[in-house]
């Protein structure tokens, strides 16, 4: 399949590399799984049928952002978010979070382990509010999710 090129953006009009925004196919898989490895350090979120866009930056995946629709019409869930530590605090995931909501109308969920604060700092600077918390929720060790909600 032929990638579709979405927005082509300046990320940092005079500063930052080009990057372009693109919508995730099968062949991304693996480029994907790398970014999310280099980010979380395992892979937390196998790649299969996603929808995802990515980041494209000097030629190769900058990062990248896995969602679904949780209901109808307007509800949406970021299950996976990563960019690549080489590429952050370059404005690459505030691009793509901004890239998905452009043309939405509702409620977008996102999940976040209590300790990630560089995460849940992120979604804040994004207008993302923390409405909940689920108790022991990742199994691994037991830690608390924090539910956020950007209404967009
Ligand atoms: C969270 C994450 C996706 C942010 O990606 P990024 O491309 O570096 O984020 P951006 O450059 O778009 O940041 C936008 C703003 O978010 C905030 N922000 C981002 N990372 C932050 C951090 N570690 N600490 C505090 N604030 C942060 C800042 O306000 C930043 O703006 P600034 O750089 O002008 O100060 C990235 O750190 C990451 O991949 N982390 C590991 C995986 C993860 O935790 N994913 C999220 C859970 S699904």
């Amino acid at each position: 399949m032929v990638d579709t090129e979405i927005q082509p953006a300046p990320c940092r009009a005079a500063e930052g590399p080009r990057v372009i925004i693109r919508e995730g196919t099968t062949a991304h898989h693996r480029a994907a799984e790398a970014v999310q490895l280099a980010a979380f350090d395992h892979i937390h979120w196998p790649f299969t049928d996603d929808l995802f866009l990515w980041v494209e930056v000097d030629g190769e995946m900058g990062a990248y952002l896995v969602w679904r629709q949780t209901a109808y019409p307007d509800e949406f869930e970021i299950l996976s978010l990563a960019t690549h530590p080489k590429h952050q605090r370059k404005g690459l995931a505030r691009k793509l979070v901004q890239t998905f909501c452009d043309g939405r109308e509702g409620d977008i969920f996102i999940e976040v382990r209590e300790s990630n604060w560089g995460s849940r700092a992120f979604y804040k600077s994004l207008g993302f509010v923390e409405t909940g918390r689920r108790h022991a929720y990742y199994e691994n060790n037991r830690e608390g999710a924090i539910v956020m909600k950007l209404r967009i």
